[in-house]
């Protein structure tokens, strides 16, 4: 069998670098396409609806790129486009293809960090309203009560390299404050948005110590591991060069740009045009 697929990671923006960086520690003789639409982000706010058609259509320019494995590294595309496309697409469009979504793999491990059993959730806003962590959590932990707080200003702040400022601070302390006055039992919250580890300094500089944050990105690679050990056949298919390629639906100087907040090395950007054919 040749290895010539590489692993697709897609994100609506720039946040699903934080668990690319995460899955290349963990699995560095992999090769890698990321793929993030920020011409189209945030999908945080968008509607069902549009949420999974975007999503589809940059899964199958993954696909079409080679990509056999595509690794959702957005929550807001996880919960809202996931489990749509592995029943309704992806039998339609090949038997061999796979999409994983990073919601499933947090909640297998959240019951590791919590003791109180009253856990909270900071996510977008679609995220949140789709009610996939409730759902996930009541059927892995049935006993853990699950608080969450829409965040929709913070995908915004961090795309637009606001993560710094006094502006974050204040969004950071208003969203924090509202999650955890609604339970004071409280002991671990899962940063469900990929891009929420850019203000994770901010949330603990306002969180009490006693409450732990959960960033997804090595999490996810774990996960991502385990499951290319189960499935040999096709872990046998991953092209082993090492490289990532980047891919983008804005520019290539605004990703460069964007990119270097998230990762301090030298980039190989594309762009891509979602109506053209490849
Ligand atoms: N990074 C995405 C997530 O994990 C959200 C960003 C957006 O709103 O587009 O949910």
């Amino acid at each position: 069998m040749q290895r010539n697929c590489p692993i697709g990671v897609f994100d609506s923006g720039y946040g699903g670098l934080t668990v690319l960086e995460k899955i290349r520690e963990h699995l560095p003789a992999y090769d890698y396409i990321y793929f993030g639409d920020n011409a189209r982000t945030p999908y945080g706010t968008r509607s069902f609806e549009v949420v999974y058609q975007y999503t589809l259509e940059c899964v199958k320019k993954l696909f079409d790129m080679g990509c056999e494995l595509v690794i959702l590294a957005c929550n807001t595309a996880s919960a809202k486009a996931l489990r749509s496309i592995q029943q309704r697409d992806l039998p339609l469009i090949s038997d061999h293809h796979r999409v994983l979504g990073v919601i499933r793999p947090t909640v297998e491990q959240i019951g590791q960090f919590t003791h109180t059993h009253h856990v909270g959730l900071l996510a977008t806003q679609g995220t949140v309203q789709s009610q996939s962590y409730d759902i996930e959590i009541e059927k892995y932990h049935p006993q853990i009560v699950l608080h969450s707080e829409a965040c929709p200003m913070w995908v915004p702040l961090i795309e637009n390299g606001e993560a710094d400022s006094e502006g974050a601070d204040y969004f950071v302390k208003r969203h924090l404050d509202h999650l955890l006055a609604k339970d004071p039992l409280i002991d671990s919250v899962i940063l469900g948005c990929t891009h929420y580890p850019l203000l994770l300094p901010k949330i603990k500089q306002y969180a009490p110590s006693t409450v732990r944050f959960l960033s997804q990105g090595d999490i996810v690679a774990e996960s991502l591991s385990d499951y290319l050990r189960r499935h040999p056949e096709l872990e046998s298919k991953c092209s082993m060069g090492g490289g990532c390629s980047y891919y983008t639906t804005e520019s290539i100087e605004k990703f460069h740009t964007a990119a270097r907040l998230f990762l301090q090395e030298d980039l190989n950007v594309h762009h891509i045009d979602l109506n053209k054919e490849r």
